[in-house]
């Protein structure tokens, strides 16, 4: 009978048994199970939802080399995941105003599932709309947004769920102004896109929209977007990713910056003392806040070797933005929060092909959204938050919802 393998054998031959995203996990405080596997290699074997299996990339080097890589697909051909998703939320083909209408039919249009040429086509339609100078345009109107929701807040009362008050209706407003939803059909994007619905509502919604613009067209993106040279198909499929794409992002970023200040009062009194720091800030906030614990996957196109990781053509491979933005070969003490530390080149955004577009304006929406409530709540205080428990993920990417966050003052 052979002897058994000793511990320390055992580490000299780690066995690289699959493994699932780990659940247990806070928003501010991620699974040490990232730590485990970012020392034993900079990719860990993965088994994804629907049982087939991939790889999550741990570390921040190997990150950023698969996100900028032309050889990793985005198409959802080898991604069950979206399937299942849809076939949730969509089932079979529906009629919409006597059109043929699933989700797929707008893929075209829709970045998150584009590759080369197409993608680059659809992007450019919108880019200029999501520049710095243009962010810059929204700004006016995100502080109004922002003030509007200080008064929301101030007639519910403490204590008060921030999310559902705050930071939800600030994100929707947000997301409007941007796009151009107009105000007469305002209340049913809140509705449908901040609420539950179907994808067969939101398309029937979206062309509701896109009739509206142009036949009273204005200064805005979706005004735009409808008189382009793109097809009816990718036009709506483009409408339809931006209305759904980071407005989550933005209420559960300004809920869990809050949350991450009110738990740290040496970082919430400097900033108190010097609001400067928020800049800064905001990019060490989304280092910290485990938005995406895992990306869209990506899918290997041909046989790739990068950075001495070998993945085969047809595997999938999935980015870990929370275990990059932790990985002390990047940032040095990476558990600490330090507003002042140069956070800058984070995950948290994404990074590369299709890296966030909206980066700029969220960056305005947080940052006005956590200086206006400090300013106005010189005594804020955190009672309850969903965030300091491990949360659900929601499908089809490992990424966290808004959690509720019940916060007082005196
Ligand atoms: C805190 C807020 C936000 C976060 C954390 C965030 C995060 C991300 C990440 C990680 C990606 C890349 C996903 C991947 O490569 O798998 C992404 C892509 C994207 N984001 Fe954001 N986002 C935010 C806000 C926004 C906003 C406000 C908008 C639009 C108004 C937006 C629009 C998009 C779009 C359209 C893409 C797809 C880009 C492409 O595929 O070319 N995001 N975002």
């Amino acid at each position: 009978m052979s002897e058994p393998i000793s511990d320390s054998d055992a580490k000299k031959c780690p066995i690289h048994e699959i493994r699932k995203v780990p659940i247990d996990g806070t928003p501010l405080s991620p699974s040490a199970t990232f730590e485990q596997w970012r020392k034993e290699g900079a990719a860990t074997p993965l088994e994804y939802e629907d049982g087939h299996q991939g790889l999550v990339v741990t570390r921040y080097e190997l990150a950023k080399l698969i996100l900028e890589d032309k050889r990793f697909s985005q198409k959802p051909i080898r991604m069950p995941l979206h399937q299942i998703s849809r076939e949730e939320s969509a089932p079979g083909t529906t009629i919409i105003d006597g059109e043929l209408a699933t989700a797929s039919d707008l893929d075209p249009g829709n970045l998150l599932f584009l590759d080369g040429e197409q993608h680059l086509k659809i992007r450019r339609a919108v880019t200029s709309r999501f520049s710095v100078r243009s962010a810059k345009g929204y700004e006016s109107d995100i502080k109004k947004i922002v003030s509007k929701q200080i008064e929301n807040l101030i007639s519910q009362g403490s204590p008060v769920d921030l999310s559902e008050h705050y930071s939800e209706p600030i994100s929707a407003a947000g997301h409007a102004r941007v796009l151009g939803i107009p105000e007469s059909l305002y209340s049913d994007y809140e509705r449908l896109f901040v609420g539950k619905s179907e994808e067969r509502e939101k398309i029937e919604y979206l062309r509701r929209v896109l009739a509206f613009k142009k036949a009273s067209p204005a200064d805005d993106l979706l005004s735009e977007l409808v008189k382009s040279e793109l097809q009816k198909n990718e036009i709506e499929g483009l409408t339809l990713s931006l209305m759904v794409s980071g407005r989550d992002n933005v209420a559960y970023m300004i809920s869990t910056g809050i949350v991450a200040l009110l738990k740290h009062p040496d970082q919430l009194q400097a900033l108190r003392d010097n609001p400067a720091l928020i800049d800064g800030g905001i990019e060490e906030l989304l280092r910290i806040s485990a938005v995406f614990l895992t990306m869209f996957p990506r899918t290997a196109t041909e046989d790739v070797e990068i950075d001495g990781v070998k993945i085969p053509c047809g595997q999938s491979v999935s980015v870990s933005a929370v275990a990059a933005n932790y990985d002390e070969r990047q940032y040095s003490d990476p558990d600490r929060f330090d507003l002042s530390r140069d956070a800058f080149g984070h995950l948290g955004f994404g990074y590369g092909l299709h890296g966030c577009l909206g980066q700029q304006v969220a960056r305005i929406e947080i940052r006005e959204g956590i200086m206006q409530l400090l300013q106005a709540f010189p005594n804020l205080k955190l009672v309850h938050a969903e965030q300091d428990e491990p949360m659900p993920f929601y499908h089809p990417v490992a990424a966290y919802q808004v959690g509720e966050v019940i916060v007082g003052w005196d």
